[in-house]
């Protein structure tokens, strides 16, 4: 046998004799567990079997790796998780809850049990402090709409209680909101933006226009960026939030609204090819997300809004099929060069027409548009969280 040799077969030896050891401390734990499960709650001890089975000895990255290589995270559906216990945060444990989002008074808790499950394998779990650590001294921003919003506190509170009583900071521009969190020196900001591109107050009064980013040199600083509008793109007067729409230099009063924001993305797309350093900045964008107010798309025809609505859709396929303006993101997406990651959240979102607010939240009306906190965003972020990986 040559000495190379030789030296594989005693380090494959050794690598044997500690996969054994791996193998006898994680039986020993488990003993240990079913003992003190014993003498201690069932779910408690459920809870650390959970902790433990996430820690075996390989790196986050590394997990993600091999859970997303030949797996669609984004294709699978919900199933209920009787090993939830209680909700990853409330108001009582994390301060960045709007009222908006505030699910507190909804009677119905079982909206807090499902799990995404993708069909081809699990969803690493989200590690707020892993987070943390790989952006010491960066800048995380979210940019979009109240949906971006939504997301935005939820990755908040996330990271928060993952470091209880981590030490922040806020602070507030004209556009925008930043939460520092002081000991790791992370950034995290929402830069409010309706449609991406501008809307500017001239003489005639507000013009939206299709072919201009002012605010990109702002937003090309940060080191990740995660995009979404859609929302306001379909919204007339009262809530329209401009007079004309300038498109290509030529003032008009208004037009096809599909066509106004396939415009104003490709001007996005246009302005990430050219004005982001890719090499600095990851480029994220959070698909379409899901309103709920017509039971027909979910197959219970004559049903109006979300309001009783207590399960997912069962399954991975939503009976409406997937909305114009997702398909939209996704051929001006595929007419890039690959330097946006899109976080393909719309489907999984359809399926939860029992994950809104409804009429439970901190302001009263009806709100079928935006999710419960803690809820459906907190996937979003572990999504967000796997693809930060691995992307
Ligand atoms: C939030 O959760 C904690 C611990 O799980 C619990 O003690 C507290 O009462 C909850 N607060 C609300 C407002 O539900
Ligand atoms: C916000 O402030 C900046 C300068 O600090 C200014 O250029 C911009 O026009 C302001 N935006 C709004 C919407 O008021
Ligand atoms: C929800 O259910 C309650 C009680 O069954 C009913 O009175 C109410 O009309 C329902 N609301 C909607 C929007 O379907
Ligand atoms: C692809 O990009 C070009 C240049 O921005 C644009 O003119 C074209 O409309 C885009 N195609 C689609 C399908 O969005």
């Amino acid at each position: 046998m040559s000495k190379k040799m030789a030296k594989g077969v005693s380090s494959t030896f050794v690598y044997i004799l500690g996969a054994m050891f791996m193998l006898s401390f994680i039986f020993v734990f488990e003993a240990m567990l079913t003992v003190f499960s014993r003498f201690y709650s069932d779910a408690l001890a459920k809870k650390l079997v959970h902790i433990e089975r996430n820690t075996r000895g390989i790196s986050n990255q590394e997990e993600a790796e091999i859970i997303t290589s030949n797996c669609n995270l984004f294709e699978g559906s919900w199933v209920l998780d009787d090993d939830v216990i209680d909700p990853l945060y409330n108001t009582t444990t994390c301060p960045f809850i709007r009222k908006t989002f505030d699910c507190t008074n909804r009677p119905d808790r079982q909206y807090l049990k499902y799990k995404w499950q993708p069909t081809g394998c699990d969803l690493p779990r989200f590690d707020g402090r892993d987070i943390l650590r790989r952006y010491k001294g960066k800048q995380i921003m979210f940019i979009g709409d109240s949906l971006s919003l939504n997301n935005y506190d939820s990755f908040l509170c996330l990271l928060y209680v993952s470091v209880p009583g981590m030490n922040y900071k806020t602070k507030l521009t004209n556009q925008s909101v930043t939460v520092i969190f002081e000991d790791y020196d992370v950034s995290v900001t929402l830069f409010n933006s309706l449609f991406l591109v501008d809307v500017e107050v001239e003489h005639i009064g507000k013009v939206l226009k299709l072919n201009s980013i002012k605010n990109g040199e702002i937003w090309k600083q940060a080191d990740v960026l995660i995009f979404n509008t859609w929302l306001w793109w379909a919204r007339r007067k009262p809530k329209q939030p401009w007079d004309y729409i300038e498109n290509g230099g030529k003032l008009v009063k208004d037009m096809n609204r599909m066509a106004a924001f396939r415009r104003g993305l490709n001007t996005w797309a246009q302005w990430v090819e050219t004005e982001v350093d890719l090499t600095k900045t990851k480029v994220f964008y959070q698909g379409e997300a899901a309103s709920h107010h017509h039971g027909e798309d979910w197959g219970e025809p004559g049903v109006k809004g979300c309001s009783n609505q207590t399960t997912p859709v069962v399954g991975s396929i939503y009976p409406g099929g997937l909305p114009l303006p997702a398909q939209i993101v996704k051929q001006v997406l595929k007419n890039m060069t690959n330097s946006v990651y899109l976080l393909d959240i719309t489907i999984l979102s359809h399926l939860r027409k029992d994950g809104h607010p409804s009429n439970y939240n901190g302001y009263g009306g009806i709100d079928c548009t935006h999710f419960c906190l803690s809820g459906v965003p907190d996937t979003w972020n572990q999504l967000f969280y796997a693809s930060l990986l691995t992307s």
